[in-house]
């Protein structure tokens, strides 16, 4: 399978110089659905903004497709942001004083067609707030507008650092079963952290990083089956 996208060796130390990624590899497949998964301080969210461009590593190299990405320049890693990769947070980050419809918008970019609004509102069960303001929405309602706020440029690549982690367990599921539905109808590859078995049982690919680098790394037979993650979420 074509990567879309792939990390060499990375290696991050922070000032106090601690290691916290001691040389990861790691290749994800186009048009597929991964978890990553570890205990807290394990370093996934320093790995996941390393592969999205958030964070620099100390060394090693990340290729988008075929670029090499660690070598980009400002400007160069601006547009794969604006154009290719979305992330999608815990904290939904939405804009207080715009509607919802104002803060799905931000998301597409000047570069390229957007996916039809309409669809994406629709498919995510927001049509109906559309002119709500973020604080007046649950939490459930508000990760949906993130989401599609992420999505509506059409990106390559979609980076959710426990994008779950702030809902109970029905929107959680829901939330989980949007993401593999956007994945199979835009072709858009997910990588989520998650310290949730039962999400984590529904994907393609389940990475464990443990002690700096990846300890195991298994395709999983049974993905995009949500109905076990009923119960204790
Ligand atoms: N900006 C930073 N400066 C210094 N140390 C950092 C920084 N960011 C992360 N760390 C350290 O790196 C280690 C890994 O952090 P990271 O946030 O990647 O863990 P995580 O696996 O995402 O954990 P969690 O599940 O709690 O979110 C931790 O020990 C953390 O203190
Ligand atoms: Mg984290």
């Amino acid at each position: 399978m074509k990567s879309i996208i792939k990390a060499e060796k990375i290696i991050k130390k922070f000032n106090d110089n601690e290691i916290v990624l001691k040389g990861v590899d790691l290749s994800i497949s186009e048009n597929s659905f991964n978890v990553l998964l570890g205990s807290s301080g394990s370093g996934k969210s320093t790995l996941l903004n390393i592969m999205s461009g958030l964070l620099r590593p100390t060394s090693g190299k990340v290729f988008y497709q075929d670029a090499e990405i660690t070598s980009f320049d400002n400007s160069q890693m601006s547009n794969l942001k604006r154009n290719e990769i979305s992330n999608v947070f815990q904290s939904y980050l939405l804009l207080p004083n715009l509607t919802v419809a104002e803060n799905i918008r931000i998301g597409i970019s000047k570069d390229k067609k957007a996916l039809p609004f309409k669809e994406i509102v629709e498919m995510l069960g927001i049509s109906n707030i559309l002119n709500k303001f973020p604080p007046q929405l649950s939490g459930g309602q508000q990760q949906r507008t993130s989401i599609a706020r992420a999505i509506i440029k059409n990106p390559k690549l979609l980076f959710c650092d426990e994008a779950t982690g702030a809902l109970d367990e029905d929107n959680s599921k829901r939330v989980i079963k949007l993401l593999h539905l956007i994945k199979k109808q835009y072709g858009i590859t997910i990588i989520f952290i998650t310290h949730n078995i039962k999400i984590a049982n529904t994907a393609e690919r389940i990475i464990t990083i443990k002690d700096g680098l990846i300890y195991k790394d298994m395709q999983n037979k049974t993905s995009g089956n949500t109905d076990e993650m009923n119960g204790e979420i």
